[in-house]
């Protein structure tokens, strides 16, 4: 079994984190004609964020057999999308949050210009990378891995979540509304990096493929549960993100529409449901499993 498989949590986010990282890194180091695009894009993806993400898209790929070096521009490409989303849910128009992974928000640290035009360019970097050569992924799989990401990434995902999110400001939102919302505006680039993970082995089974697809909703939804109970109950220090901004701005949330005991309950059963639906696969899934724990447990 690869070593990765059987490291404890810490030692396996830590060794994602490198990889990510170290790719990340490769890829922002470019010539971009633009000295402060080039300086507010490393601002935005280097030093900061738990890379969640991309651990996804590497245990994914552990789970069903793979090498993490097969997975390591998906993973890039993912945290991409993700690191565009957050500059610019931070913008003024958007959530306006002055904080971000413990530093001031690209527009604090930069211009509202610059941190429009830095989540621009890492989206259009996001698929370059996804798209790019590689000798271990085919032409026509990576076609595929660029079609699910656009759509995760766009307004039948994220987007569209976000944009659900606006319009939700100071209405109560039912419950599946909430979810629906939720379900876009996060879970669906997190079960995307799970499925693009599951995609590094191409004898995949039906039954295996649905389990990593019913994992990854579970997860995705309880991640923003999760979200919604840290903006409640934890310190802007700790988050590195201002605590409180949910409230501040009369978002529905989880918190609001079910209250925090309630919320917490949810959260750990979607994350139970998730480690279920793993019930199949060997143990070289255990940091999928595990991961599930992390998300619903995990203090920012
Ligand atoms: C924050 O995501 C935004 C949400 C979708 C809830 P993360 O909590 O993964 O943020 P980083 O990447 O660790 O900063
Ligand atoms: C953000 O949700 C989802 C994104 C697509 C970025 P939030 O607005 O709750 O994320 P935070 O709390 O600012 O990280
Ligand atoms: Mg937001
Ligand atoms: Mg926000
Ligand atoms: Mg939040």
């Amino acid at each position: 079994m690869n070593t990765a498989a059987t490291q404890t949590l810490d030692e396996f986010l830590q060794h994602c984190q490198q990889r990510v990282n170290h790719r990340l890194g490769e890829q922002l180091n470019t010539d971009i004609s633009s000295r402060t695009l080039k300086e507010a894009m490393e601002y935005a993806c280097l030093g900061g964020g738990k890379r969640i993400r991309p651990v996804l898209v590497y245990a994914s790929a552990l789970a069903v057999g793979a090498e993490l070096s097969s997975a390591d521009n998906t993973a890039a490409a993912v945290e991409l999308i993700h690191s565009y989303s957050l500059v610019h849910d931070d913008l003024p128009a958007m959530d306006d949050d002055d904080l971000r992974r413990g530093k001031p928000s690209v527009h604090k640290a930069f211009d509202e210009a610059t941190a429009i035009l830095v989540g621009d360019a890492l989206q259009s970097l996001a698929f370059q990378l996804l798209s790019a050569d590689s000798s271990v992924i085919s032409a026509q799989k990576r076609l595929d891995m660029v079609q699910i990401l656009s759509r995760a990434a766009g307004a039948t995902g994220m987007v569209g979540g976000q944009s659900l999110d606006f319009e939700a400001v100071g209405t109560n939102l039912t419950l599946s509304q909430l979810e629906q919302m939720h379900k876009l505006k996060t879970g669906a680039l997190i079960s995307c990096a799970v499925l693009l993970g599951g995609m590094s082995n191409d004898q995949l089974g039906d039954a295996q493929v649905t389990a990593l697809s019913d994992y990854a909703s579970y997860i995705g939804l309880a991640f923003q549960v999760q979200d919604d109970i840290l903006d409640e109950i934890s310190d802007t220090i700790t988050l590195g993100k201002p605590q409180g901004s949910d409230r501040k701005q009369n978002k529905p949330t989880y918190v609001t529409l079910l209250g925090l005991d309630a919320a917490k309950e949810l959260a750990s059963e979607l994350s139970n449901k998730a480690i279920h639906a793993l019930d199949d696969f060997p143990e070289r899934a255990d940091q999928l499993r595990k991961l599930a724990a992390y998300v619903v447990s995990r203090p920012h």
